[in-house]
């Protein structure tokens, strides 16, 4: 059984004091940086671009995992691997040639990892399943932190899990949206291995515990 892992979203930090939240983030019992790239076109919101990622990947020590939530990531696919992404996720719905976008992602040089909105039902990934490192369930509409989780997601990932087992794939299983010490242990019963959260964490009054906390519930 491999051990279940927590991805604090960058999104929630205080981008003032940056390099003291991505600090807390390589002292704490976290596993990797969830670092969220909106275009204002594909989610209702911009957050920040390349030259933020760059100076996050200066002071990260820990597996950088980039969401992108834009338009035609293609496009954008070496930019993102030049800037130091370990892992690259695109949306399902903004690519009209997923394969082929997943094997550019690896040829990269990255893990390739496929996000998906609420609607969108996990069964589309079986024929693809074998080529995803990542599958990022949104238990949220994305766009932005703060939201609240959506019940629908534990039967997703119990459906996801079981193409897994069934196609023999290695993908993990991520959450994100709305994630706390109120649904953690259920996604994870359910078959999560990764759980991304931002507010929970970096609006809390000490987030070294919480996030100690966190990764304790879901041992
Ligand atoms: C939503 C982003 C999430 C977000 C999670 O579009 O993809 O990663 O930052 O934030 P919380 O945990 O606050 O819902
Ligand atoms: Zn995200």
């Amino acid at each position: 059984m491999t051990s279940k892992l927590i991805a604090p979203s960058v999104l929630a930090a205080d981008f003032a004091n940056l390099q003291r939240d991505i600090e807390m983030i390589n002292t704490s019992d976290a596993d990797w940086f969830h670092i969220d790239i909106m275009d204002g076109v594909f989610v209702p919101n911009i957050s920040f671009g390349m030259p933020v990622l760059r100076d996050i990947a200066k002071h990260a020590s820990k597996t950088i995992d980039v969401h992108l939530m834009i338009v035609d990531p293609d496009r954008y696919i070496n930019t993102f691997a030049e800037l130091g992404s370990d892992i690259l996720t695109v949306h399902y719905e903004a690519c009209t040639h997923l394969h082929r976008t997943l094997q550019a992602i690896k040829d990269a040089g990255m893990k390739a990892g496929v996000a998906m909105n609420p609607h969108t039902n996990v069964s589309l990934l079986e024929d693809v399943i074998n080529s995803i490192d990542v599958v990022c369930i949104m238990s949220v509409n994305p766009g932005f932190g703060g939201q609240s989780f959506i019940e629908n997601t534990y039967q997703k990932v119990a459906q996801l899990k079981e193409i897994i087992l069934r196609k023999n794939a290695n993908t993990l299983i991520e959450i994100d949206g709305g994630v706390s010490d109120k649904n953690a242990k259920q996604l994870v019963d359910a078959g999560a291995d990764v759980l991304v959260a931002g507010s929970y964490i970096f609006k809390s009054t000490n987030p070294i515990q919480t996030i100690q906390d966190l990764k304790n519930r879901i041992k």
